[in-house]
């Protein structure tokens, strides 16, 4: 499994796809003719660039309220908006969102957070342990950092999962971390084996120093639901291995699998007792920009630590001092967030109906899009549990294969790079691989399908069309 994580010099598939996408948005506005108007970008999961509406009070009270304090002497705001706007502010050194705070987030924001925890996992959460970030990339990177202190940086290895989120494996770059791969099996509808899980720590013991794992649940790209009794085995597998857990909760809020439920890792340790309870270390991560927020571009997130040294919590403040602070909007929102309207305030009706709305779309885009793909001939598409993507497998026929080959394209790569060219849609993707790191001749789509449902429809119009294009020439 080692060999498929090395750097081969080339850009990878996604990035050379990325990289294509942007010099056609250039082309388009400097007048080139194309096949279609615009690029539709949906391998990224940043939901308002795909037709999504913010939700309003977040709206309300982060850029309408605290921007321009002039609306919260008027009504053109709701009375708890502007109340909240008003506190906010006051939270705010001299008053404005325009002021810096401190490193590692305003006070107020982690109390708020720290509450949302407690209630959520009805276990406490330590504000102090609470640590606001420029979204959770940002945290993430923090905690790589803090687990390269100490050692040989550049053996320090982070188990990851195969697939892993598009982004992760710049971001072990970017620390100099070495990503440590095991494998999550379609067969096994994606659910961590333990005994893959020990196999791969296995051969790379003596090779690399194995400090952390990283878990994405809600899986990203998989779509996959831990359960309690998964999650107690990865914790009882850290604890054995002395491996410090780094958890990326970012899709809690979008689980509509039947019988799925998201249960965080923190209220799992905390069931489990002594020794886990007081022993494990744990940053479970979350972020305004996935799921049904959706807002990536106001830039904020937070981290938990859980049985980190006190001395090492300075330190990851350090190294968020080098932020200077998260931007207040950001910070603003993520209150929000954590402690949206309630029952009997003038916003919770409609803030209410609009989340339900995305959830709702979200539920049927994804029946609607898997019911699609499986109809496609070479592609399917397993029921998705949680999450913004889905996750179908294309298998090729012999003849696209040698066709792409003969370009000296891997077939995955020259299948989306037509669909961005003839049709403008931009979608990720990635190749299937064994435990061993071979190449299964198949490769995974990655699509966000959360957008309105008339956005989606004109998606798979074009993706239809194409596909049949594809099927007529091979
Ligand atoms: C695994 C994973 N976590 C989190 C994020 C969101 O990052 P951020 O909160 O920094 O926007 C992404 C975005 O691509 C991601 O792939």
């Amino acid at each position: 499994m080692s060999t498929i994580m090395k750097h081969t010099g080339h850009p990878s598939a996604e990035e050379q796809l990325r990289q294509r996408a942007d010099v056609i948005r250039l082309q388009l506005t400097q007048g080139v003719s194309k096949p279609f108007k615009k690029i539709i970008d949906i391998c990224s999961g940043d939901i308002h660039s795909v037709g999504m509406k913010p939700l309003t009070f977040v709206r309300q009270v982060v850029l309408a309220g605290c921007l321009c304090p002039n609306l919260l002497a008027s009504d053109a705001l709701p009375h708890d908006a502007r109340q909240r706007a008003q506190k906010l502010l006051e939270n705010c050194d001299g008053g404005s969102v325009g002021a810096y705070a401190e490193s590692s987030g305003m006070a107020y924001v982690q109390r708020t957070v720290a509450k949302f925890i407690s209630t959520r996992d009805d276990v406490p959460s330590n504000t102090a342990h609470i640590f606001i970030t420029s979204g959770s990339i940002r945290a993430i990177t923090v905690v790589l950092k803090l687990l390269a202190q100490g050692g040989a940086v550049s053996q320090t290895g982070v188990l990851i999962p195969v697939p892993f989120p598009y982004t992760l494996p710049r971001v072990l770059e970017s620390v100099g971390s070495v990503p440590l791969p095991y494998l999550l099996r379609e067969e096994a509808e994606w659910r961590i084996e333990m005994e893959v899980l020990h196999r791969a720590l296995l051969s790379y013991k003596g090779h690399y120093w194995p400090r952390a794992i990283y878990i994405s649940n809600p899986g990203n790209p998989t779509g996959h639901v831990q359960s309690r009794e998964s999650i107690q085995e990865v914790i009882q597998f850290a604890a054995q291995e002395n491996l410090f857990l780094l958890v990326d909760e970012v899709y809690q809020d979008t689980v509509f699998g039947v019988g799925c439920e998201f249960v965080s890792y923190k209220k799992v340790l905390a069931e489990m007792g002594p020794p886990y309870s007081h022993t494990v270390q744990l940053a479970s991560v979350h972020s305004l920009s996935n799921g049904i927020m959706g807002e990536c571009g106001l830039r904020a997130g937070y981290m938990e630590l859980v049985n980190v040294d006190e001395s090492v919590m300075l330190f990851a403040e350090a190294l968020l001092c080098g932020d200077i602070s998260t931007a207040i909007t950001g910070q603003i929102a993520l209150k929000v967030m954590a402690d949206p309207p309630k029952p009997g305030d003038p916003s919770h009706c409609l803030y209410k109906q609009e989340v339900e709305y995305r959830q709702n779309t979200l539920k049927h885009n994804m029946y609607r899009t898997a019911e699609f793909f499986n109809t496609l001939p070479g592609f399917h598409c397993p029921p998705v549990q949680s999450g913004v993507f889905i996750y179908p497998r294309l298998t090729f026929s012999p003849k696209a294969l040698t066709h792409a080959q003969g370009l000296g394209l891997e077939a995955g790569l020259w299948y989306c790079g037509r669909l961005l060219e003839e049709e403008g849609v931009r979608v990720g993707v990635s190749e299937c691989v064994d435990e061993a790191g071979s190449h299964k001749s198949s490769w995974h789509l990655r699509l966000c399908v959360l957008m309105p449902p008339d956005a989606l429809e004109e998606v798979l119009y074009c993706l239809q069309a194409f596909h049949c294009r594809i099927l007529k020439e091979f």
